[in-house]
């Protein structure tokens, strides 16, 4: 019998894949990715068992994904289209990394996932996989299977014994991890209607936020957060307490109509709080203690970092040459960062660091100016020179 490694996910369209592939003659081993998802993940496992699962991983990745995607992410202020945090375009390339070294463990003919063929998942996937092993075989049922709707899914799955969750209403696709949630789907789907309240998961809506603003020092240590106010933290605890500090000011949502890979624009909103003060926060620290030449500079490579993590090439050469252009400037993003959260809203206030360029004698108005005004005709004339005709 040949044998597949599936990325499963518990919900109904993985279950029925891993009944789909024994039909091709596949004995199928499930791999379920702990990414902070905060699902219950002993009921996952029972169902890919019942679903017809030969083999379970379940495995914690968390931590990996924290120290391995989100810091270089976060580091090099990657946001797609101005909005959008990465949180789901940032765990595919690690899953894609486990699904390929399970396979070569179990010596597994193919690997598979549950994507659909009009989304960026399947291309993250399959990029991915096949960097990090050119000769493995990518199932995508899901592409090629010919259920035409949820509702034949859902028969199928009843016809053998599937357990699925049909009680719950699912009006949208939602995928999360620690670093945010991705939502879209049902009425988000019509641009012209306001996602209806419903569809947040996590963070309250400025009328239910809290009505006093908080204030919280972020300290960063060399493009990592280390402490809150004086308080040290674990980075993966520091991002969940950012998460459920953020959701009751009602930090972190984004409505973002965006430009898919495949070509299609879709709209989907976000919640991702921690990750939304993060990177105000590190990009304030960066405004200080940054050249202006090397700050401008960063913000095209946080530009293209964004298009590479979004279009599925985390493992390419560029990719790994901008980590290390961004590394290479981050000796001087030490230092702490004051925000102010109120009703949805995350702001810098105040800063300081040891490597700050601000110099108070050079840019102060009052009497300890310092800087030599007479200077700036002669600058002025020799730089605005090659654009006289
Ligand atoms: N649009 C986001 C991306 O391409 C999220 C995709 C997954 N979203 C979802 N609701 N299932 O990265």
């Amino acid at each position: 019998m040949k044998k597949v490694v599936l990325a499963y996910s518990g919900g109904l369209d993985t279950s029925c894949i891993v009944r789909w592939l024994r039909e091709q003659g596949y004995a199928v081993v499930c791999f379920i990715a702990d990414l902070g998802q905060g699902e219950d993940f002993s009921a996952i496992e029972k169902r890919a068992h019942a679903a017809g699962a030969s083999k379970v991983y379940i495995k914690d990745l968390q931590e990996e994904f924290i120290r391995d995607f989100v810091s270089p992410s976060l580091k090099a202020n990657a946001i797609y289209e101005g909005k959008y945090l990465l949180a789901t375009a940032l765990s595919r390339p690690l899953i894609a990394k486990h699904l390929v070294e399970i396979a070569h463990k179990e010596k597994a003919d193919a690997v598979a996932h549950g994507c659909t063929g009009k989304g960026n998942d399947q291309v993250r996937f399959e990029v991915s996989i096949g960097i990090l092993d050119r000769k493995l075989k990518i199932l995508a049922p899901v592409r090629e299977w010919e259920f035409k709707s949820r509702q034949e899914e859902i028969e199928y799955a009843r016809t053998f014994n599937i357990p699925i969750d049909v009680t719950k209403k699912k009006p949208y696709s939602i995928d999360r991890n620690i670093w945010g949630i991705s939502i879209e789907a049902g009425v988000l789907e019509n641009l012209e209607q306001e996602p209806p309240e419903d569809a947040y998961l996590i963070t309250k809506s400025q009328i239910t936020a809290t009505t006093y603003p908080k204030y919280i020092e972020i300290y960063f240590e060399k493009g990592l957060p280390k402490k809150i106010g004086s308080r040290p933290y674990k980075l993966k605890t520091l991002i969940s307490h950012l998460n459920d500090l953020g959701s009751v000011y009602g930090v972190g949502r984004t409505d973002l109509v965006e430009n898919r890979l495949v070509g299609i624009k879709s709209r989907e909103i976000y919640e991702a709080p921690a990750a939304t003060i993060l990177y105000t926060a590190h990009k304030e620290l960066e405004s200080v203690v940054l050249d202006r030449e090397t700050a401008h500079f960063k913000e095209i490579i946080a530009l293209k970092y964004s298009e590479l993590v979004y279009y599925g090439l985390w493992y390419s050469d560029l990719k790994q040459a901008l980590d290390a252009f961004v590394d290479s400037i981050q000796k001087y993003v030490t230092g702490s960062i004051k925000l102010k959260l109120f009703k949805g809203s995350c702001t810098a206030v105040a800063r300081r660091s040891v490597h700050s360029l601000y110099k108070k004698k050079l840019a102060t108005y009052g009497r300890e100016d310092e800087f030599d005004q007479k200077l700036a005709e002669g600058f002025i004339k020799i730089w605005g020179m090659p654009y006289k005709r």
